[in-house]
């Protein structure tokens, strides 16, 4: 196990040498490493078991810092950053030279955002240098959404966990690039569609797909619990089934199915709520006695694209 606490400064003196820190952040927990040095950005990609050709979010306090990290703002990049930084949005943006290699997989763009955790920004500005930061779970499993998701997967490899509680959003950020200047999204997250449109108008969706070379980590079989996951449209579950099956639900329970082999992301329907909810739960019913989880979609509106989004990667075989 990780030692587990909220002290900024055993944080920052980890940091400072080149280990590893798991951070809170409002949508998942991370695990970071200073993203200016190369052999902590490779540790990040051991501990996770990810591939390096999957390039890293670093993670700044403020809209000037990024700045210096990246050689062009676009006008519509920087009204995205005014209006949700901090917050649940990444900006891909053409790096500076400063920014190593490692860290973008040698891609020019680096993905960059401020997220928005009391205690995470009072440590990024204390820090000399950004964080760069994957969710920190293994590469291909559930982001965690609090310390302990992070302590039973990662705990014997990282010097400290920053227990900054319950990961409010609980999806991972809402990644936009440009294309001519044009803002597309290239993974749905935690800023959903339409509050960006308010801003910039109507935005592209970039087609999710695990051979775009622009977006190499968007793999389609991502976020997956160990159980095999299926997926139905809303309300349509194969009936007959026995207590062998976990189901998620979105806000209504099934009848005939003991209440303990269920989860409900929102009651009240809320989406807010439900993305919140939505790993947490995979990760309670991947540990109940079950063989198989079955999932429904949930409608295709706010945050619920990017919770659909979750569920079919989950479920790609
Ligand atoms: O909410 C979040 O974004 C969390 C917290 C910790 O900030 N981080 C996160 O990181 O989800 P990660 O590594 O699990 O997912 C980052 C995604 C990957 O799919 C990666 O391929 C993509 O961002 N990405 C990173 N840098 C990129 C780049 N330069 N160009 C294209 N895609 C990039
Ligand atoms: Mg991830």
């Amino acid at each position: 196990m990780a030692i587990t606490g909220n002290d900024i400064e055993v944080a920052k003196e980890f940091l400072m040498k080149g280990e590893l820190v798991a951070i809170p952040t409002e949508t998942v927990y991370g695990l970071a490493g200073n993203a200016l040095n190369d052999s902590a950005v490779l540790s990040i990609f051991e501990v996770k078991n990810r591939p390096a050709f999957d390039p890293l979010i670093i993670h700044t306090d403020s809209l000037e810092k990024v700045q210096q990290y990246v050689s062009d703002f676009p006008e519509k990049a920087l009204q995205l950053a005014v209006h949700f930084w901090p917050g649940p949005l990444t900006l891909l943006l053409p790096k500076k030279q400063i920014i190593p290699d490692l860290v973008t997989s040698g891609l020019d763009n680096v993905a960059v955002r401020v997220p928005d955790h009391p205690l995470l920004l009072e440590l990024l500005k204390e820090l000399p240098f950004p964080l760069a930061a994957p969710s920190a779970n293994p590469f291909g499993y559930i982001s965690p959404t609090n310390a302990g998701h992070v302590n039973a997967q990662l705990g014997e490899k990282i010097a400290y966990i920053l227990d900054g509680g319950e990961s409010e959003v609980g999806i991972e950020s809402t990644i936009v690039g440009f294309e001519n200047d044009e803002p597309v999204v290239y993974r749905l997250g935690g800023l959903a569609v339409e509050e960006i449109e308010e801003i910039v108008g109507k935005i592209k969706l970039m087609p999710h797909s695990s051979s775009n070379p622009k977006a190499p980590g968007m793999l389609k079989s991502h976020y997956a619990p160990r159980k095999p996951l299926y997926l139905y449209e809303r309300g349509i579950f194969p009936a007959g089934d026995d207590e062998l099956t976990g189901y998620l639900v979105f806000d209504k329970y099934l009848e005939d199915i003991d209440l303990k082999y269920q989860r409900i992301l929102s009651k009240s329907g809320d989406m807010k709520e439900a993305a919140h909810n939505l790993f947490a739960f995979l990760r309670e019913l991947d540990t109940l006695p079950v063989e198989q989880i079955r999932a429904e979609r949930v409608p295709s509106e706010g945050l619920g694209l990017a919770i659909n989004d979750r569920l079919q990667r989950a479920a790609a075989k």
